[in-house]
């Protein structure tokens, strides 16, 4: 799978996805000789820059994010296809200079017309983004060619602003011409989720309310936010990170198996599931969320929330969130799927597990099994890539003891090939035209109708509750867990 003649161009491009992500993921992409010779790159900022400008700043970011090594030769030539626009959203000078870039690039480089644009700006800028797009006759393909607009999160920040945005965008491109881009779904764990279920015959049979007795899906962060005050604040862990990928995890775990694997039936089965999404009743007893305070993690000393820079001292901003929710179908009813997200949490990890129910009965007396856990398979999904399956066994000795033992897949271990990064992935897919691992805007639109009522609650109702930094999240999702007879895991 090499993508065809084609250019990407980046709105955004001074920003910190872009050089920590997006340009690397191109060098690497070209790398790989996935990109076609002629691919050509175009930035569009508000900076006096020249096109070697640019070109410098993508290669510093190369050598210093890029997952692949440093081959002067790929650099040449991707270098040699890097344009940059100076200019802002309202200039129209500036996309009359886009517009004489690309096609440019087209004579020079043998682009074919087929571009991608790229906006990694705030969702603020999207509307003029696009029409300015429109206007300069840049989102209307030639005859036989392509236009995409890829757009990144976060896509409103709740269902009436998505909405607006999803009608704004529409307006322009088409709904198969535009790609959400969900990071998580360009991981390869993620993308294992599917393989592991339908690709295989053991799981699916225990994969439902008969066996199982809930499931956690867990996202936690070591970090703080960092510099991003600004884009953090007001947003909070639940829309951060709950409304998309946590959202997606769940889906891919809970839906039906797919007609075929195309984007069509995939948005089908995730969306049947989404839709099927039930809140509890009772909304303090069953959600929490909490704000990092300052405390000792990893052997520094570390501010809370409220003491970031350019965080209000009064913000209720969640940075840690869990819900508990239940998929209303025939397959998944009474089973709870809990999901939690947090920054400054014990260690950066993110895992989907699935708790079975106990064994019905056990002919071992029951001082032999007193510890003993509930079977699981959980889904490592980062750091640590693979699969863990818990289950009881016998303790070597005179006595019928049974202790929890664990068997593993590493994706280290079992494969030689190397993960591309999720970004590499999903930009070689925008441009290969192929949408499987990007949400649709009704996935989307489902998605904040659950998290609405959530967060309309918490906007109702307290404070976030306060948790040290480096522990794993309030004493009130403990309590949440308790309350259901279960705990979270450590992991
Ligand atoms: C982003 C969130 O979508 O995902 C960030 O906006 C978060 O807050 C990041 O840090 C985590 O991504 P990853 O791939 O490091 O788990």
């Amino acid at each position: 799978r090499i993508a065809g003649p084609s250019g990407l161009v980046i709105f955004g491009v001074t920003g910190d996805l872009s050089r920590k992500k997006l340009m690397p993921a191109v060098y690497d992409l070209a790398n790989r000789g996935l990109l076609p010779p002629g691919f050509s790159l175009v930035g569009f900022a508000r900076r006096e820059w020249a096109d070697q400008d640019f070109a410098q700043v993508v290669h510093d970011s190369v050598r210093e994010h890029a997952r692949t090594e440093f081959r002067e030769e790929v650099w040449q030539q991707l270098a040699e296809g890097m344009r940059f626009i100076p200019g802002d959203f309202d200039d129209d000078t500036a996309f009359k200079q886009l517009r004489a870039a690309v096609d440019e690039l087209d004579a020079s480089r043998g682009t074919s017309g087929n571009y991608a644009f790229y906006l990694s700006v705030p969702p603020k800028f999207f509307p003029k983004v696009v029409q300015q797009l429109k206007k300069h006759g840049l989102a209307d393909a030639p005859e036989g060619s392509w236009r995409r607009a890829v757009i990144e999160k976060p896509f409103g920040h709740d269902l009436v602003s998505a909405r607006e945005l999803n009608k704004i965008v529409h307006e322009v491109f088409d709904p198969d011409q535009v790609f959400r881009i969900d990071h998580y779904l360009g991981k390869e764990t993620v993308q294992n989720i599917l393989a592991l279920r339908f690709a295989n015959q053991m799981y699916e049979p225990i994969w439902n309310r008969s066996y199982v007795d809930h499931v956690q899906i867990t996202m936690a962060e070591d970090i703080g936010i960092g510099g991003r005050a600004g884009y953090y604040d007001g947003i909070g862990s639940a829309r951060d990170v709950i409304q998309n990928h946590l959202l997606q995890l769940m889906a891919l775990t809970a839906m039906e198996e797919p007609a075929a694997f195309d984007a069509e039936s995939l948005l089908a089965e995730k969306l049947k599931v989404l839709k099927a999404v039930k809140l509890p009743e009772n909304l303090g007893e069953h959600t929490v969320r909490g704000q990092y305070a300052a405390s000792w993690q990893g052997g520094e000393k570390v501010r809370g929330y409220l003491q970031e820079d350019g965080i209000d001292s009064a913000s209720t901003t969640d940075t840690y969130a869990a819900v508990k929710l239940e998929v209303d179908n025939r397959r998944w009813a009474g089973v709870p799927f809990y999901l939690r997200t947090g920054k400054r949490l014990g260690r950066r990890v993110t895992e989907i597990a699935v708790v079975f129910q106990r064994a019905p009965h056990s002919p071992f007396d029951s001082t032999a099994t007193e510890e003993l856990g509930a079977n699981a398979i959980v889904i490592r999904v980062q750091p640590d890539e693979g699969m863990t399956v818990r289950f009881g066994s016998k303790v070597p000795g005179t006595s019928m003891e049974i202790r929890d033992v664990t068997m593993d897949f590493a994706y280290g271990e079992s494969f030689t090939e190397s993960s591309p990064e999720a970004y590499e992935r999903l930009i070689l897919d925008v441009l290969l035209g192929d949408a499987n691992l990007f949400p649709r805007h009704q996935e989307v639109e489902e998605s904040w109708k659950i998290l609405d009522p959530i967060e309309g609650y918490w906007d109702e109702h307290g404070k976030p509750a306060q948790y040290p930094s480096g522990s794993w999240g309030p004493e009130e999702a403990d309590e949440m867990l308790a309350r259901d007879g279960r705990s979270w895991r450590r992991p």
